[in-house]
Order: structure tokens, then C-alpha cells, then sequence
């Protein structure tokens, strides 16, 4: 009976501390932004395109088996992809999920979430060629997501969150290389220039949807030094497999006219902290001197024959698949190792944190 009493009394205290340890639990003290928001292609799709109808998929083996479980899902790598090193880095979540899986709900999307589907563009005609998600299509789901995300907190917790979570976005590479250069339609209608111009307006564009919608703090990924992909290599047949400079000198173009880019919307768009991130430099860095960073291969990928597979294409029924995924730089045909992921977010973060953690 005593004791009864004496825990009836203590209850209010009981229930205060345990509630006040599970929000120091579940916000973890360390986290500098309350979330990470990611949109764009294969380089930070972590698993969309696996509910939708197209051939351009990962979600089997060999992909993933660096990842926890060794397990594959829908990243275009062996491991984990730059949005989940970043996430970590500023003490949230290590992997960031999809927002089309099922397997997760509005809770876990509450810290990070990600649209991004791999073989999309800024272009819509991009999508079409692989039946992925339109770049358009993206910001309407993070509406929606906007929607779940104020059903489930309210509106002051959400618009906290909504406003203060970091937001990544990259891509870029697949409008050059799945579109432009392979069919007919945009080169005639475009010079590479102004098909530049013309990815930058509706990149414009979508900021400023997204400025309106309350995002504040945006990291923007340009090109990566597209020419020395594999795949691009192995057609370089003139050029000894080297690098494709014209597609690379393209990289470098659209990055400088992206960075005008930020530094405008920066200017204009009120409370708005863009940065662009310096991706291609370190990744070119990469490729040229593979030795310092550890690698031994960097022309060819370590699927299969390392180059022109990916997708189904990169299957584990492929005998020639590379043991040790750190030594090579790319993993498939069009994407880095996990390694290669890590290089490159950890050259970024420094930057990320000291820009975005305030
Ligand atoms: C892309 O398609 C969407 C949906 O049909 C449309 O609203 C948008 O204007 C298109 N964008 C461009 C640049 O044509």
C-alpha cells in the first residue's frame, strides 16, 4: 500500500523524466538541422524508382552488399550514397529513405526523406527516355509530403522543420548523357549552350517554387566530370578510352553558370542560403590520381566488365565482378563506389556544416 502511494505521488515526475529522456532520445542534442530533404537523380535516389515501372532499377544483388545488412536498395552503388553521409554527419539518421517506400512512414520521413529518381533530369523529356520520375514530379510529392508532415505534427512543428531541414539537390549528367547527345530531338532544337541555359531555367524555376514553399537552406550538386564515367569511356574508342573532354568541358560550363545561378537567387529570394557544392573538382581529383585516395582502378567500374553495365545489366550472375568494391573508384558504369561517396561528401561537409548548422 506504501509503496502504492508513494508511486501514485511520484507519477507526474515519473512520466515528466521519461518523456523529457525520449525527446533527447528521438532529437538527438547533436543534430544541426531537424532534418535532410533530398531531390534528383541516381546520385542521391536511394530506392524511389524500385515502386515504379521502369528498367532503370537497383534493388538486387550485387548493388548494396556493402550496405548494413548487405543489403540492396535501389542506391546505384555498393554502399551507401553522398545524402546519407551528410545526414550523418549532422547527427541524424546514416541512411536516408525513400519517400515512395512502404516500408517507412511520415515518422521517419520527419528526419529526412528522399525524391530524387534515378535517370531523371531537369528536362522532362529526359524522364521519358527511362519511364522514371519527371524532375516536376518530385516537388509535388514533397508538397504532399508537406501535407503528411503538418497532419502529423501540427502545423508549427512541421513549418519548424520544413523551413530549417537542410535541402540537397543533384542532377544533371542523365539530360547530356541519356538525352541531348543520344537523340535527335533537343540537339536539333538546341545548341549544348542553350540547352545549358534552357536545364538552368527550369532549375530557376524550381527554386523558386521551393522558395515559396518555405525551403530556406538549399546545397546544389552540379555536374560531375561526366566524360570520365565508364561508360563514356569505353565509347571513346578514337580517344583511347580516356575522358571525354567535350562532355567534361560541358561539366564545367554548366557548374560556373550554376554557381551565377546562386549567387543571383541568393540576392533575390528573401532569407534564402543557397550554396553550390564543389563536387567536381575532388571527383576529377579522383579519377587522375586514384593511387592517393587508395584506389587502383578508376577507367573501368567494378560490375562486371566494368564497362557499359548497369541495372539489370550489373546482375550477380555476372562472373567478372570485382571482390573489393574500395578499389575501384566507380561501381557500375555511371556510378562511384561507396568509398568514392565518402571522398566526396567528406571534402563537402566541412563547408555543409559551417554554412547550414545555425
Ligand atoms: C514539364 O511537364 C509538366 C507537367 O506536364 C509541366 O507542367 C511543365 O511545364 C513542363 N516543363 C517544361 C519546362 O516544359
Amino acid at each position: 500500500m506504501k509503496n502504492t502511494a508513494h508511486y501514485q505521488m511520484c507519477r507526474p515526475w515519473l512520466i515528466f523524466i521519461l518523456s523529457l529522456s525520449l525527446t533527447l532520445l528521438f532529437t538527438p542534442a547533436t543534430a544541426k538541422v531537424p532534418a535532410v530533404i533530398v531531390f534528383g537523380d541516381s546520385s542521391v535516389d536511394s530506392g524511389n524508382n524500385n515502386l515504379i515501372s521502369t528498367l532503370l532499377k537497383s534493388n538486387f544483388e550485387p548493388y548494396g552488399r556493402d550496405f548494413y545488412g548487405g543489403r540492396p536498395t535501389g542506391r546505384f552503388c555498393n554502399g551507401r550514397i553522398p545524402p546519407d553521409f551528410i545526414s550523418e554527419a549532422f547527427g541524424l539518421k546514416p541512411a536516408i529513405p525513400a519517400y515512395l517506400d512502404p516500408a517507412y512512414t511520415i515518422a521517419d520521413f520527419a528526419t529526412g526523406v528522399c525524391f530524387a529518381s534515378a535517370g531523371t533530369g531537369y528536362d522532362n523529356a529526359t524522364a521519358k527516355v527511362l519511364n522514371v520520375i519527371p524532375f516536376w514530379k518530385e516537388l509535388e510529392y514533397y508538397k504532399e509530403y508537406q501535407q503528411k508532415l503538418r497532419a502529423y505534427l501540427g502545423n508549427k512543428k512541421a513549418n519548424r522543420i520544413l523551413t530549417q531541414a537542410l535541402y540537397l539537390m543533384s542532377l544533371g549528367t542523365n539530360d547530356f548523357l541519356e538525352n541531348y547527345y543520344i537523340f535527335p530531338t533537343r540537339k536539333s532544337q538546341f545548341s549544348v549552350r542553350q540547352y545549358q541555359d534552357f536545364l538552368l531555367g527550369i532549375c530557376e524555376n524550381f527554386i523558386r517554387e521551393l522558395h515559396a514553399l518555405g525551403v530556406r537552406k538549399l546545397s546544389l550538386t552540379g555536374l560531375p566530370p561526366m566524360g570520365c564515367l565508364p561508360l563514356e569511356r569505353a565509347t571513346n574508342i578514337f580517344g583511347q578510352n580516356e575522358c571525354v573532354d567535350e562532355y567534361n568541358n560541358v561539366a564545367l560550363d554548366f557548374n560556373r553558370k550554376l554557381e551565377k545561378l546562386v549567387i543571383k537567387l541568393n540576392s533575390e529570394l528573401t532569407g534564402m542560403r543557397m550554396v553550390s557544392a564543389p563536387a567536381y573538382d575532388i571527383f576529377y581529383k579522383i579519377i587522375k590520381k586514384p593511387s592517393l585516395f587508395g584506389f587502383e582502378v578508376a577507367g573501368m567500374a567494378c560490375c562486371s566488365t566494368g564497362t557499359f553495365e548497369m541495372s539489370y545489366l550489373c546482375s550477380q550472375y555476372n562472373p567478372f565482378t570485382c571482390s573489393d568494391a574500395n578499389k575501384f573508384v566507380f561501381w557500375d558504369a555511371f556510378h562511384p563506389t561507396e568509398k568514392t561517396n565518402k571522398i566526396i561528401s567528406d571534402r563537402l561537409i566541412p563547408g555543409l556544416l559551417a554554412k547550414f548548422s545555425h
